[in-house]
């Protein structure tokens, strides 16, 4: 079996989420967190790494506590990043998080070059952006995890409101992991079965509605948004990358020319096997949400240009 090593920069709530996730089903053979702060990395490690014996398979599971300590890993998740607070703007968030990414994408750069990376800080596609930007690795190697966190929501509200076919929903969401997300319940499926042909219309657009606002739920009940779905999302992802599994799962990829864009990363289908993205698959749009899309892009797009003429990539 090829080596398994995923490193987690970031040991927060949704990096520690994906730590326990990996752990429970022994994908991977080691799993290093490093955060800033080395006790949260540490003190994490050590309650995960106790969790593992009654895994499937050994994982084991340790701090990195020096950029150093990130070599040779096969694949690095980012969740490093600070949240937003009362006194700070939408841009200055953007330019925060931006630092951060940049600076974690030159330790992987630098210690794991031939890694796969999966980046789940947000906002999430201006930050996929940015990792393939300082990387200036092939576009496949980069990966954002948005539409397999939001397709989950979106599954959860078509059985909330239908009340059968849990684990069989096969829901799509595309577009941006934000303001502009675009849930697809007319090429979403229960079983097998259209969405289309089991519920009505005022209630695909009321499951569209509720999970754009998934996280925002959260939000209110928590105080801080979600960790565990992000975690479990983030796993999938990893097993379908380490395990080549070539899952079909809406992922963030940099476009050159698929949907008619370039130089934007936006959740689009892909293909997810080993390397990263094997294939973007373009989908007949149809005309209402061409124009969603082109929306989400231009939504995306306006946040680059702020990093772009701030000279952040100069
Ligand atoms: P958190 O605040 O619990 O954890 C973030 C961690 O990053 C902290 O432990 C912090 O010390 C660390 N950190 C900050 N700067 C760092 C640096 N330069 N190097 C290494 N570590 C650093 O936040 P949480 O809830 O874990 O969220 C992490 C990120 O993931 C946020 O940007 C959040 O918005 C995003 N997120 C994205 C989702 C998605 O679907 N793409 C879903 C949920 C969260
Ligand atoms: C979420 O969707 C905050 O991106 C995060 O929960």
């Amino acid at each position: 079996m090829p080596a398994r090593k995923v490193a987690i920069v970031g040991a927060g709530a949704v990096g520690a989420s994906a730590a326990y996730a990996l752990a429970l089903s022994g994908t991977c053979h080691e799993i290093l967190l490093y955060d800033i702060v080395p006790e949260m990395a540490i003190g994490k490690a050590i309650d995960i790494a106790q969790s593992t014996n009654y895994s499937p398979r050994g994982t084991v599971v340790r701090a990195a506590i020096k950029p150093e300590d990130l070599e040779n890993c096969d694949l690095v998740v980012i969740t490093a990043g600070v949240p937003r607070n009362k006194k700070m703007t939408r841009a200055d968030l953007l330019y925060i998080n931006a630092d951060i990414v940049k600076e974690v994408a030159e330790h992987i750069k630098n210690y794991s070059p031939n890694a796969v990376i999966l980046c789940v800080s947000n906002p999430l596609d201006v930050m996929t952006y940015v990792v393939h930007r300082i990387t200036g690795w092939d576009r496949n190697r980069i990966i954002g995890m948005g539409g397999a966190l939001d397709s989950l929501r979106m599954a959860y509200q078509i059985h909330e409101k239908i009340g059968f076919g849990a684990a069989q929903t096969r829901a799509m969401v595309i577009g941006e992991h934000g303001e502009n997300m675009i849930p697809y319940p007319e090429i979403t499926n229960v079983g097998g079965v259209p969405l289309s042909q089991i519920v009505s219309k005022e209630d695909m657009e009321e499951i569209a509605a509720k999970t754009k606002d998934g996280g925002a739920q959260i939000v209110r009940y928590l105080k801080t948004s979600a960790f565990y779905a992000p975690g479990r999302a983030i796993s999938v992802m990893v097993e379908s990358i380490l395990s080549d599994e070539e899952k079909v799962i809406p992922s963030c990829a940099m476009l050159n020319g698929e949907y008619g864009y370039t130089d934007v990363a936006v959740g689009v289908p892909c293909v997810i096997g080993a390397g990263g993205i094997k294939k973007i698959i373009e989908l007949d749009l149809d005309e209402v949400t061409e124009i969603k899309f082109a929306k989400a892009v231009e939504s995306i797009k306006e946040n680059i240009v702020i990093l772009k003429d701030g000279g952040f990539f100069d």
